[in-house]
């Protein structure tokens, strides 16, 4: 029997690792042997997750910055290879959800913002990492979608337009990256007890907007996010895996 880690000598990023669904990633992933470069802009929170890492052995690297800012988004990135040596996985997890809002009621600079984060944001990280993980000789990419972004919900435009363009990057980066033996893979969490979902039936995402479904703890997306990152590379691509209970179309 092996005692060797699934990841061990592997460099990942996760983005939004400062609390929710990225930190655990991270926590999971250093715990599996990764070193882990955490983006966010909250310093404190990211202090803590890197704290809670290395005080579990791991390695792990806080960059301070905004997703939706192209540079800081390659600070980010670059730093972590610098620091470990390369890049292996993406886990693109950071992401905000404004409040259910009709479009005729909804703030432009809202709408904008939602997709700056959610979807831009996503495209700056790939872009920033393709070349890092080319030079590797492969790599995984994780999206952090939502079921949202393949049903929609009404009052929850920004978010479910978003989360749709990032199910279709994901498809698009996947058919580009597949000769760089690159998989790019969708993960969505369905209902997780978080920050985000914290504000109720606000959001558009939380489990009072959807009866009958799952309410996870962030812990419980880890194993999924463990097996896109684990899978070979003759592996799935261009494929999302959902941790909801059912499809709700
Ligand atoms: N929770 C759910 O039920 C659920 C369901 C489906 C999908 N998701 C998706 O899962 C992902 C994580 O959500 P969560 O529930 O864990 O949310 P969360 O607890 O609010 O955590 C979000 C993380 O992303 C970071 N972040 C937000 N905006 C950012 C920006 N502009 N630049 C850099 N980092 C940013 C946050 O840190 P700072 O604010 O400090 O930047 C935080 O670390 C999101 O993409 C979300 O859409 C969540």
């Amino acid at each position: 029997m092996t005692t060797e880690k699934p990841l061990a000598g592997k460099v990942a990023v996760v983005t939004g690792a400062g609390r929710g669904i990225g930190k655990a990633i991270a926590l999971g992933f250093a715990a599996a042997g990764a070193s882990v470069g955490c983006g966010a802009r909250t310093a404190v929170e990211l202090t803590q997750t890197v704290g809670d890492i290395e005080a579990a052995g791991g390695r792990a690297l806080a960059v301070v910055g905004d997703v939706a800012e192209e540079t800081a988004v390659f600070q980010l990135i670059n730093q972590t290879a610098a620091a470990f040596g390369g890049l292996d996985i993406l886990v693109i997890n950071a992401g905000m959800s404004p409040a259910k809002t009709a479009v005729a009621d909804s703030n432009p600079a809202d709408w904008q913002r939602t997709l700056e984060v959610n979807l831009l944001g996503a495209y700056h990280c790939t872009r920033a990492a393709i070349p890092h993980l080319q030079a590797r000789g492969g790599g995984k990419i994780i999206t952090v979608g939502s079921g949202l972004g393949h049903r929609g919900l009404a009052g929850g435009s920004a978010y479910a337009v978003s989360k749709a363009g990032l199910w279709m990057f994901t498809r698009v980066l996947a058919q580009e990256l597949w000769p760089d033996n690159i998989s790019v893979n969708e993960l969505i969490p369905g209902p997780v007890d978080t920050a985000m979902t914290s504000t109720g039936p606000s959001n558009p995402d939380s489990v009072a907007s959807i009866s009958g479904e799952w309410m996870k703890q962030p812990k419980d997306v880890v194993p999924l996010a463990l097996f896109l990152a684990t899978q070979p590379t003759i592996g799935p691509t261009a494929q999302s895996f959902s941790l909801m209970r059912r499809d709700w179309a």
